[in-house]
């Protein structure tokens, strides 16, 4: 540990280039806190959160002394608390379990239990200031919105009750994270806001979208904003179209009776998905500042065109999936899941095109597109550029085969692989070796994995980080949250006026890429999805 400007660094190793190496990189080290996880016997406690702390503490990341506070509703003793943590780390951290940096971690972990009742908050005010007193947390919280949604405003209510959620002139912070889903519609989005902002002003609150913590996601800022030759092409007049693919070869996992309450647009779309096109389509930001970079993508998510309900179905297509098989595997259809309704018209797929209506995108849609049980699991960002506008090489020493005509090469296409498979991918027209001057489209490829040779954090990894150091950048503010579901509502709002025909949902097998109306949809407008 170093100190640079009263300000105390770590040091952590550079990443592995090719290049004369760059020095340590120096992170701020994250002040003393205690997070506390409302929810903490769950499953997003024992998958994510303690698995991603416990790889911080790996890597020496957390704060010296950081305490976390598992709150419950179940009576549980800390060891026994510690004991099932223990497990988690073991079955879902992606780093082994190391008994030095576990026994270390684990001093810090305590059990509280939880209720609704008058005082039940008691125990968890108890555990965080034993934890001022007895580890150094300096009244510094964070509290994690573990529970289902329907517990997010209650619970954010009674923290204001009861003094919990203030930041106080001279004492410690005190933050809030919370997941989607943030409401159902823009309605509910706004009366849950309006909830959370009762208790909690807006730069306290960290809205997660894990799409935004991960490695790849936060590349496509650098890939467009620290490279001198990618900006000056990213607009209308080079850029034909672009399209964003969130394929999962999962179904619903067991989720069913979530799923339909949720459906596709809601759980993929209204969230990850139009952080993506926010990403993909903002403006570069003067700055790596939370409200600069957050200002700049809500600028882009308002400048989509509104689709009006009665013409959502111009612009939508919806998909639910019957029986198939996904890599070899035969799978149930959709409504034959636990928790599903036999009769359910729930979309597992969605298809839809989206207008920018700003200088940068007029006339440059963006297709959008998600599914379950597709035929392979990829998440990417296909940025498709125009042809070239004269091919000089039509008529020239033509062969039977050789030579196709100028309008038959393929434009350049740019592909940006969020997972799995990280990398980006350039294709452009290559010579065939030979007498004649045929083109073939070909690769130039970065992989993450050769040229940095080292895992990527998980998301949850960078977003508790991120929280613990109060960057809030890569968190989805208030007005992003709204104006996505200003788009999805309306959509929802036709598709509830227009439901699905029955004879026509189910439309697609398991194991396919959707609905055949998807890929008409794509030929109207003269275009063709991309099969990852
Ligand atoms: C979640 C959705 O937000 O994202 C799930 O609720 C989905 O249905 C998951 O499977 C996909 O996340 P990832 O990181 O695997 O792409």
């Amino acid at each position: 540990m170093a100190t640079k400007n009263g300000e105390i660094l770590r040091t952590v190793d550079a990443a592995v280039t090719e290049e004369p190496p760059a020095g340590p990189v120096h992170l701020p080290a994250p002040p003393p806190a205690a997070l506390v996880i409302f929810g903490a016997t769950g499953d997003l406690t024992k998958r994510k959160l303690v698995p991603a702390l416990y790889a911080l503490a790996v890597d020496d990341l957390l704060p010296e002394h950081f305490t976390v506070i598992g709150a419950g509703r179940s009576q549980l003793s800390d060891d026994q608390f510690r004991a099932a943590m223990r497990d988690a780390v073991t079955r879902f951290a992606r780093l082994r379990l190391d008994e030095k940096v576990w026994s270390r971690f684990a001093e810090g972990l305590h059990y509280a239990s939880f209720s609704d009742r008058d005082g039940g908050l008691d125990g968890v005010k108890l555990a965080l200031e034993t934890a001022d007193r007895e580890r150094g947390t300096a009244g510094n919280r964070i509290y994690y919105f573990a529970v289902p949604p329907s517990g997010f405003a209650p619970l954010a209510e009674r923290l204001q009750r009861e003094g919990m959620s203030r930041e106080e002139e001279g004492g410690g912070f005190r933050r809030m994270v919370v997941e989607k889903p943030f409401g159902r519609n823009f309605a509910t989005a706004r009366e849950l806001n309006a909830a959370l902002h009762s208790a909690f002003e807006e730069p306290q609150i960290f809205r997660i979208d894990h799409y935004l913590g991960k490695e790849t996601v936060q590349n496509i800022l650098v890939f467009r904003f620290a490279n001198g030759i990618f900006e000056p092409i990213w607009n209308r007049r080079y850029i034909d179209h672009i399209q964003i693919t969130v394929a999962e070869t999962l179904g619903v996992e067991g989720r069913g009776s979530y799923y339909e309450e949720t459906g596709a647009l809601r759980d993929i779309i209204q969230n990850h998905v139009m952080q993506l096109a926010a990403i993909i389509g903002m403006e570069p930001p003067s700055n790596f500042e939370a409200e600069t970079v957050r200002d700049e993508k809500v600028k882009l998510l308002r400048a989509i065109r509104p689709i009006h309900p009665d013409d959502a179905l111009l612009h939508t297509i919806r998909g639910q999936y019957a029986a198939g098989s996904v890599d070899g595997t035969p799978v149930p259809g959709y409504r034959d899941e636990p928790g599903v309704d036999p009769e359910s018209l729930r979309e597992t797929f969605v298809a839809m095109k989206l207008d920018i209506d700003n200088w940068r995108w007029a006339g440059t849609p963006f297709y959008l597109r998600t599914g379950k049980h597709l035929p392979s699991r990829a998440t990417e960002i296909a940025i498709q550029f125009r042809r070239v506008p004269h091919s000089p090489f039509a008529g020239h020493r033509a062969m039977p085969g050789g030579m196709p005509p100028p309008d038959g090469i393929a434009p350049n296409q740019l592909l940006l692989r969020i997972q799995p498979d990280e990398g980006i991918t350039l294709r452009f027209g290559a010579k065939v070796p030979g007498q004649s001057m045929r083109i073939e489209s070909v690769n130039m490829d970065f992989f993450y994995g050769s040229s940095f040779q080292r895992a990527s954090p998980d998301a949850y990894e960078r977003l508790l980080l991120d929280c613990l150091l109060g960057d809030a950048t890569l968190f989805a503010r208030v007005d992003e949250v709204e104006e996505a579901w200003r788009v999805c509502t309306a959509i929802l709002d036709g598709w509830r006026a227009h439901p699905p025909d029955r004879i026509d949902c189910p439309n697609y097998e398991a194991g396919t890429w959707g609905p055949a109306a998807a890929d008409d949809f794509m030929r109207r407008d003269g275009r063709e999805w991309r099969r990852p």
